[in-house]
Parts: C-alpha cells; structure tokens; sequence
C-alpha cells in the first residue's frame, strides 16, 4: 500500500525530548504546509478522503489515534501512539481517522498548498480513480 511508517530520531537529554524534521532530509518531499488537528471530539471519524497528488507526514505529537487506509483493495488500521512515529502517504489512499484520544494533536506536514481540487471526498469516485489508474498502468 502507498503508505510507510518512519521513525524519527529523538533527540533528548536531561531536560527532555526533541525532534528536527527538515526538508528533504528526514522528510521525502518538499515543505509547503503545515496544519495541526486537535480538541477533535469522542467518537468523530475524520479524514474520509483520498489526495490525487498531496503527499503527507503525519504525527501525533500528543496523544494517540487510529488512521484507517484504504487503496481499493485492502484495509489496514495503524495506530499513531509516538512523536517520534509518522505515517507517510504517497499514493492513492482512502485515509479515515478515528479513536482520537482526548489529548491528541496530529501534526501533518503537506507537500502541497491547500488545494480543494486535489480532494477526493466520495468512496465511489476513489474507487472509480483507483480502478482508472490500474488500467493505465
Ligand atoms: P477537512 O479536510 O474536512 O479535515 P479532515 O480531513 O481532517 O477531516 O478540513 C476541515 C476544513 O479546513 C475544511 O473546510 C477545509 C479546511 N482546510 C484548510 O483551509 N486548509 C487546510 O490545509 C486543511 C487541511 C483544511
């Protein structure tokens, strides 16, 4: 699945802990966006989109939830529970977010401006996409 786990190095002492996430060194692209969700609710289901171009880390730098990704194909639930855990999405996913503990901040860094045209917010539609691109493949 376009999708892969990445452990960043925590840099700590004494004092506590630090990560350094820099362009195109721990992150695959291009920094042009940074957004944060939090004070998301008890059982809000968010997300229940797929990107056609967007690349994606995304960290929970407090907290804990569940992203359920999609390709078309298959299901899988992964659990981000760690800052020094992210989740990057490259391909063609179907992203669901949901278990968000109370305290959760997801943190994502985009490789792309905010950009609506670049949604795919029906499952029908990613499905239709998915099924396009295998016969283009
Ligand atoms: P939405 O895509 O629904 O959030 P999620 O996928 O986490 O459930 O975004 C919520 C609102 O915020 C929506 O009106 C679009 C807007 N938005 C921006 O203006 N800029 C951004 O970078 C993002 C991610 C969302």
């Amino acid at each position: 699945m376009g999708y892969k786990l990445v452990n960043f190095k925590t840099l700590g002492d004494e004092r506590g802990s630090l990560i350094a996430l820099e362009e195109n060194y721990n992150t695959p692209f291009a920094i042009k966006r940074v957004y944060y969700i939090f004070d998301t609710k008890k059982d809000v289901v968010r997300g229940l989109h797929a990107h056609i171009k967007l690349k994606q880390i995304t960290i929970a730098v407090k907290g804990h939830c569940t992203f359920v990704l999609d390709d078309g194909y298959d299901r899988e639930e992964i659990v981000l529970d760690n800052p020094n855990k992210g989740l990057l999405i490259e391909g063609l996913i179907w992203r669901e977010m949901k278990d968000f503990s109370e305290d959760c901040v997801l943190l994502v860094i985009a490789s792309e401006h905010y950009d609506e045209s670049d949604y795919i917010r029906n499952y029908q539609e990613f499905i239709t996409k998915v099924m396009e691109n295998e016969k283009n493949k």
